[in-house]
Parts: C-alpha cells; structure tokens; sequence
C-alpha cells in the first residue's frame, strides 16, 4: 500500500507531495507558520501562514517594514524561510533546488514599485527582456529577440493600451505608462502568479487606478494569482478579493474584502497601523 501510494513522473521525480497539494484544489500559495530572521534583529516574518487561491487577489496591506516585500520575495524563492514551510505551484521553495527555483520563478511574474525598466531601450525591447525570465540582463537590439517574441510583446503592449509607444523610449513616458509596460513584460512570460511589490506608491492616483484595474482585468481574463502590497486602505478594499494586514511580520488580518465595510476596514487598519508612524526627520 505504502509503495502504491507514491509515484513519479517521468523526470524521476517523487509526484506525492505535488499531488497532495493539487488535491487541495486551487491552492496556489501556502505559507504554513513561516518565520523569517535576518540576523538578531526582531524576525521581518513571524509565524505568517496564509493561503492563495488560483484567480484570487489578495492585497497585503502594511506600514512600511511590515514584512510586506518579504513575504513577495518568498513566493518566488528569492528568500528561503528560517523556519515554516513555503509551497508554491506544488513547489516546496525551502527545499528546492535552483533548477526547481528557475522552474518556478518562469511561472511567477513580478512588478515593482520602481518599474525597473530600462529607460535608454525603447519600450518594446523593455517588454521583450520578458521573455528572459526577468533573470538575465536585456538584449541590445530588437533583431536579438525572436520575432516569435516582438509579436508576443507587441501583443502585451495593445493590451495595456500602449502598442503605439512600441518604439518610443521607455524613460519618455509617464509613471503610470511605465508601470504597464512593466506589467505587460511580467505578462509576456505568461505567468500563473503576479507579485506586485507596491506597484502604484510612485503614482499619481488616476495612474495608481488605471494600473490597478489593468492589473484586475488581467487576473480575471487568466485566472491569475495576484499577491499585491499595497498601503492605502481605499486602494486595498477597491481592488481586493482577500486582504491580509502584516503588522510587524505577523498576520494580524485575513479578510474578504466583500462585505467588508469601509469603518471596519479602518478600524482594522488601525490594527496594522497602530501605533502611528513616526514622522520621518
Ligand atoms: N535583506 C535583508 N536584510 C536584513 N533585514 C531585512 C532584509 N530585508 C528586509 N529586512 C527587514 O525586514 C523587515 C521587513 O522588511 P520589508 O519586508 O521590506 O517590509 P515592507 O515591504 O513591508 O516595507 C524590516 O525590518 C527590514 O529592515
Ligand atoms: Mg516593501
């Protein structure tokens, strides 16, 4: 029975524990009691546990050295927890090996608060560098890119509402266009999750709304996993299926935001914002 129980794909590999979490239908992401220590000081996350289901948008809502930005980087191993379990895409990132990483992290798209374009390449190029796995540098040149992969990026472009700035350079456009051309470079990959490490905090907020909803159309038309950090209460409550508050690396909210009034949203974010902030000098 023992032996029937566990099987392997053709890779060699043992299958048991991606089949146990595809048994737990639609999980995406699991953190189970996952605490992360940097050195001696007071861990950035704290026994989190939480779950992500496949097409649901969950916001992590946090002051600023809440965890927020750790907990991202655990979704795609680019940090491995001190203690607790992380599972991704079936993928146990603590245990797994850089091959089984870059596997991962093929499927995982990541927006930042910064853009992290390439501002002297135009913005079809800055699309293109997509298709490398956000890993490796850019290409110099259009004609390096497959034309399979101008297409697609071109695709992407329409799609944000910007295929007419293909060839423009990327460090000439708004904020906002800046940060949907980075959103169409993490589509290119086709990715199953989206991290979004406070993509709007640089924006204005007609900008900060268009990319918010973009990044919603887009997670409903692919069943994409969003886990996105934001600060703003309003922002949180408008764009949220699911909000979890970190307040000093641990979890002190986990809500749908569906019936979630605007009062008691506050009040719980005074819960992850309490006490208040001091003023910066
Ligand atoms: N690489 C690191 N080395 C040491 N401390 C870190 C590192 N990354 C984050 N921290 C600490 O972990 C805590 C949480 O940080 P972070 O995850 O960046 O929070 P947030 O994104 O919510 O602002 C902070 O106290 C921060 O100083
Ligand atoms: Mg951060």
């Amino acid at each position: 029975m023992e032996a029937d129980s566990r099987t392997e794909d053709t890779e060699g590999r043992d299958t048991a524990a991606e089949a146990a979490v595809a048994a737990d239908e639609g999980t995406v992401v699991e953190f189970d009691a996952v605490t992360k220590a940097f050195g001696a000081d007071a861990p950035a996350l704290d026994e989190v546990s939480l779950t992500a289901r496949a097409g649901e948008v969950v916001v992590l809502l946090g002051l600023s050295g809440s965890g927020k930005s750790t907990l991202l980087r655990h979704v795609d191993g680019l940090q491995a927890p001190t203690s607790g379990r992380v599972r991704v895409l079936g993928t146990d990132v603590g245990a797994a090996s850089s091959r089984e990483l870059r596997r991962l992290r093929r499927r995982v798209g990541f927006v930042f608060q910064q853009f992290h374009l390439v501002g002297p390449l135009t913005v079809l190029e800055n699309v293109c560098h997509g298709a490398l796995g956000g890993l490796r540098a850019p290409r110099l040149g259009l004609p390096l890119y497959p034309r399979t992969v101008r297409r697609a990026a071109l695709e992407q472009l329409g799609r944000v509402g910007l295929a007419d700035r293909a060839f423009q350079r990327a460090d000439t456009l708004s904020g906002g266009q800046q940060q949907r051309v980075a959103v169409a470079r993490a589509l290119l990959q086709r990715p199953e999750i989206l991290l979004a490490d406070e993509p709007v905090a640089s924006l204005d907020p007609e900008s900060a709304h268009q990319v918010m909803e973009l990044i919603r159309a887009v997670a409903a038309e692919e069943r994409l996993t969003v886990l996105c950090s934001l600060h703003q209460v309003d922002l949180a409550l408008s764009w949220g299926d699911r909000v979890v508050g970190l307040r000093s690396g641990r979890v002190v909210m986990d809500a749908p935001t569906a019936g979630l009034g605007r009062d008691e949203a506050m009040a719980v974010y005074s819960r992850v914002g309490a006490p208040a902030p001091a003023p910066v000098a």
